[in-house]
């Protein structure tokens, strides 16, 4: 059980706009790994953040492409679990306030659990795209040996190299729709989670290392902006000293509570 800050409680049920700002750990107990635990099979070797390069794609494209094949393997196989939902049930019954959900995901599991308003900073697993041209290609406009599902849970247990695909309007490699280390977010997307931050009321960081910028930044522009933050977080985190309340538990254990107690008025 969580030990309720009415202060906290006193902040949400009053906001007119609430951000939520999730990060891998909201996925953890769907099965989707973080980037700081432990891989197995061929991919406990290398470290993700040394995979999630465009220079470790231009060297190694077939086993970086092998890795996110396998990576959207695992996320179609995972289901959301209870922080998801009742994220998007907490949104869907927003009434007249603005809830909007900010990710570092790449996965899917806030949209089928239902969310409708996700915003994704640093990109989209089920989107690829050209290396050369940047022309888009959705999951199911890929070749079927490269499409997440077209193969049993049994295929690549442990993972294995494969080379890309090749784009048909230039012939250059097809590569994961996703940020990589070293490379811009979208200004766009940007842009806006700078604006719904400094904006919000309440903004509530779940499940994230708080260390990744400028994605990390968002909780001290609310807070700067006289916003209430709250965090989501079994760990200790940089952001402990942003929040106002730090939540010490499980996102799938504490969000459902939260939301139930918000409810309750
Ligand atoms: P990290 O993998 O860096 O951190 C996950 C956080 O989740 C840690 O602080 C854990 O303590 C916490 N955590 C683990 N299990 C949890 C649970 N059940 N409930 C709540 N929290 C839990 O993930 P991010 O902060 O999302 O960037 O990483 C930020 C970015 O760095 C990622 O988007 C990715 C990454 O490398 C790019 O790919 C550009």
């Amino acid at each position: 059980m969580i030990d309720f800050d009415e202060t906290a409680l006193e902040n949400i049920q009053t906001a007119r706009k609430i951000v939520f700002f999730s990060g891998a750990g909201i996925s953890a107990e769907s099965g989707v790994p973080t980037f700081r635990d432990d891989l197995s099979g061929l991919w406990a070797q290398y470290d993700p953040m040394e995979l999630a390069t465009p220079e470790a794609f231009a060297r190694q494209p077939a086993l970086v492409w092998g890795w996110y094949l396998w990576r959207r393997q695992r996320v179609q196989e995972a289901q959301p679990n209870a922080a998801h939902i009742a994220l998007a049930e907490w949104q869907a019954e927003q009434g007249d306030r603005q809830i909007i959900c900010l990710t570092q995901n790449v996965d899917d599991l806030h949209e089928r659990a239902g969310c409708s308003h996700v915003l994704h900073l640093h990109g989209n697993l089920f989107t690829s795209l050209c290396a050369e041209c940047t022309h888009t290609v959705s999951e199911d406009a890929l070749p079927e040996e490269h499409r997440a599902g077209a193969h049993d849970a049994t295929f690549h247990p442990q993972g294995q190299e494969i080379e890309p695909p090749v784009c048909r309007d230039c012939g250059g490699y097809i590569r994961p729709g996703v940020i990589w280390f070293g490379e811009s977010l979208d200004s766009n997307v940007l842009d806006q989670s700078f604006e719904l931050s400094a904006n919000c009321d309440v903004l509530i960081a779940i499940g994230t290392s708080g260390v990744v910028q400028p994605a990390a930044a968002l909780p001290a522009i609310a807070r700067d902006s006289g916003a209430y933050v709250i965090q989501i977080n079994p760990q200790e985190t940089p952001l402990d000293s942003v929040a106002h309340w730090n939540i010490r538990a499980s996102a799938a254990q504490a969000l459902p509570e939260l939301y139930a107690r918000v409810r309750e008025g």
